[in-house]
């Protein structure tokens, strides 16, 4: 989980970069560096590990006269804790990273998803790249502009313009070294912008800088500071300046948590492009598509059948996996749903799926060479918990996504996947919903691609193309966070309804369920999510002109299925709330109210239509006057049977 701090001002800009990124250790990293404007240039020093490893390595430079800062009335520099996306960690892939020259400084949060096309263009003009990053393509692309004969500022803005994906850049340049340069493309990487009489800090996280300043600008996304000492301007990417409103954070650490948002739940829902870069980190080699799952070793390194943290086996026999049952409560168990799907049709391995509070008490067969895989945000839930713990006794493997690092899930399972979504302190689970979806399409691309598992059937799905499709989820949830007025406009109108109805197909159908529990928990109006099909065995009889009806409707393999759902319900008065892909018209001429999300690559569409789901039962629950975060009767971890 990247941190970024950035300073320019009287201060030493080492020291409150340093300080500015211990105060963000806590997201967790692998390695860290900075850059700071000496005598003769830019100066950069990385490490891989913790930040004293840096601070070290800083204390050896002191003494080196390369090392001097510019003048004692004025300092600026950039500093980077790196959680590595593309590239191993190691001390040439940490940031900043720097052109030829060494004139300019990046440091990045996110995934530039054009990369390799930029990678190969820069190639194709002579440029050598030093590291594995996608991050080292902006400061040769500024270069590049520069030679061109723009200005610094310019080329920076021409380069960010080229970046596709969700990222979150801060930049700074020795040609003009009164300035530096951040922007937010999407929702991968906040940025938060400090401001005193003298002097401008620049961060991904308000902890950052919360030492030195209470006075900040959010930036937006598509917007470009240029901060200088005492001074912000803030742009459109066409130079079009934009007027910023200035926050004031309050001292309590909650507020201070909080930021710019109303309450957690707002903030997780609007954290989770930034969350799944974070699942993704380092899991997926993005130019070919190869899936690791640090903790899931799926290799036979003959440490017994139940090795260390993985499913390995005796040695030289390849692992056979006859099936998975998850087991797992409320949101969880509706992620797994979706894992069933993923799981199932990228690795040809059959799921089953059961609440946790059920599993044991049903007796389950468990065969040897089956996986128990039980999903939890919080790692306490006693079902599950409990529904775990009986395929362990019954002789399963037993693997478990989690988001709570050491928590029991954890410690119980012989294999663990993070969620890496943060902490999520909101009851509602979002973030944790979404990175748990995320893992499951990991594993069941880990399954598919791993000579040493035997599946059911041989895939024939190509999980290497599948996985490379995952740089562009950040980029793809982002634009589903876009601010959008529709989601205000149905709670003003809907806020009186006693009664909502989610529908959903195929890999959108847990979504269904998804959203229903998100409306009851945080708005107490009661929900039903179906699968659309069987709308007309029974709750059909439930529709009049009353009676909301939430359609996921998104261009997948039962998108004309959909359509005549929609049709049933609108032929029996019903009002139609659809979930749509952009630019689908047709549909807008059968709703009565459409929310858009972005085309998508079918397997991935869940991740994008939970996000409508989330908003509409913020709203709704903000427009009742709910308490959001902490709904009656509910808690975040349920620790009891
Ligand atoms: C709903 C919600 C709950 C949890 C359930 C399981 O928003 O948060 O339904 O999903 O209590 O919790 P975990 O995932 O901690 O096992």
């Amino acid at each position: 989980m990247c941190g970024i701090i950035g300073y320019i001002g009287p201060r030493n800009a080492t020291s409150v970069i340093l300080n500015g990124l211990r105060r963000l250790e806590y997201r967790g990293y692998d390695s860290a560096g900075i850059a700071i404007l000496g005598a003769h240039g830019i100066h950069v020093t990385r490490a891989v590990g913790k930040l004293s490893n840096l601070e070290l390595r800083m204390k050896n430079e002191e003494n080196d006269s390369q090392f001097s800062i510019l003048n004692s009335s004025f300092s600026v520099g950039i500093g980077h804790t790196r959680w590595a996306t593309h590239g191993g960690v190691t001390e040439h892939n940490a940031h900043p990273h720097l052109n030829d020259a060494g004139t300019v400084a990046v440091i990045q949060n996110g995934i530039i998803e054009n990369f390799v096309e930029l990678k190969h263009e820069l190639q194709a003009e002579g440029v050598r790249f030093r590291s594995e990053t996608d991050t080292e393509v902006i400061p040769h692309l500024v270069d590049l502009y520069m030679k061109a004969g723009m200005p610094f500022v310019r080329a920076a803005f021409a380069a960010i313009a080229r970046l596709q994906g969700s990222n979150a850049v801060v930049m700074m340049s020795a040609q003009e070294p009164d300035k530096l340069i951040a922007t937010r493309l999407g929702n991968a990487g906040g940025i938060v912008i400090g401001i005193n009489p003298d002097e401008a800090f620049v961060a991904s996280d308000i902890p950052g800088i919360l030492d030195y300043t209470r006075n900040v600008i959010f930036l937006e996304d598509g917007e470009v500071a240029i901060a200088q000492a005492g001074q912000v301007g803030v742009y459109r990417l066409d130079g079009a300046p934009v007027s910023k409103q200035r926050h004031v954070i309050a001292w309590d650490p909650v507020s201070a948590e909080k930021g710019e948002y109303r309450h957690f739940m707002q903030k997780e829902i609007f954290e989770q492009a930034r969350a799944v870069t974070d699942t993704l980190r380092g899991r997926v080699n993005f130019e070919t598509g190869e899936v690791t799952l640090e903790s899931l070793a799926l290799t036979d390194t003959g440490t017994g059948r139940h090795g260390d943290k993985g499913i390995t086996q005796s040695p030289g026999r390849p692992v056979t996996l006859s099936r998975i049952a998850t087991v797992a409560c409320g949101t969880s168990k509706h992620a797994g749903l979706i894992g069933k799907f993923l799981i199932e049709r990228i690795a040809r391995i059959p799921v089953e799926v059961d609440y946790g509070s059920e599993y044991r008490y049903r007796d389950p067969i468990v065969e040897p060479g089956m996986a128990v895989l039980g999903i939890t945000q919080s790692g306490e839930t006693a079902d599950t918990l409990a529904a775990m713990s009986a395929g362990k006794e019954r002789g399963a493997r037993l693997w478990a996504i989690v988001n709570a690092i050491g928590s029991q899930a954890e410690r119980m399972a012989e294999g663990v996947i993070h969620m890496r979504a943060g902490p999520e302190i909101g009851v509602c689970s979002t973030k944790t919903f979404l990175t748990s979806i995320v893992d499951q399409y990991l594993l069941a691309c880990a399954l598919a691609q791993h000579a040493n598992v035997q599946t059911f059937e041989r895939s024939n799905v190509d999980s290497f193309s599948l996985a490379r499709d995952l740089a562009h989820l950040p980029g793809l949830i982002s634009q589903t966070l876009k601010p959008d007025p529709i989601y205000e406009a149905l709670a003003n109108r809907f806020h009186d309804r006693r009664h909502f109805l989610f529908l959903g197909r195929g890999i959108n159908y847990p979504i269904a369920l998804e959203g229903a529990l998100k409306l009851k928990e945080i708005s107490y109006i009661h929900a039903e999510g179906y699968p659309a099909g069987e709308m007309k065995h029974g709750p059909i009889a439930l529709i009049d002109e009353r009676m909301p009806v939430v359609c996921i409707a998104v261009q997948d393999g039962v998108y004309e299925k959909m359509i005549s759902q929609i049709e049933q319900v609108k032929a029996r008065g019903g009002i139609v709330i659809a979930i749509a892909t952009e630019g689908d018209d047709a549909i807008g001429r059968k709703a009565d109210y459409v929310i858009n999300v972005p085309a998508a690559p079918e397997l991935l569409t869940p991740a994008l239509t939970a996000i409508p789901m989330q908003r509409l039962a913020y709203e709704m629950a903000v427009r009742l006057g709910c308490d959001v975060d902490q709904p009656r009767n509910l808690a975040k971890s349920v620790t009891v049977e």
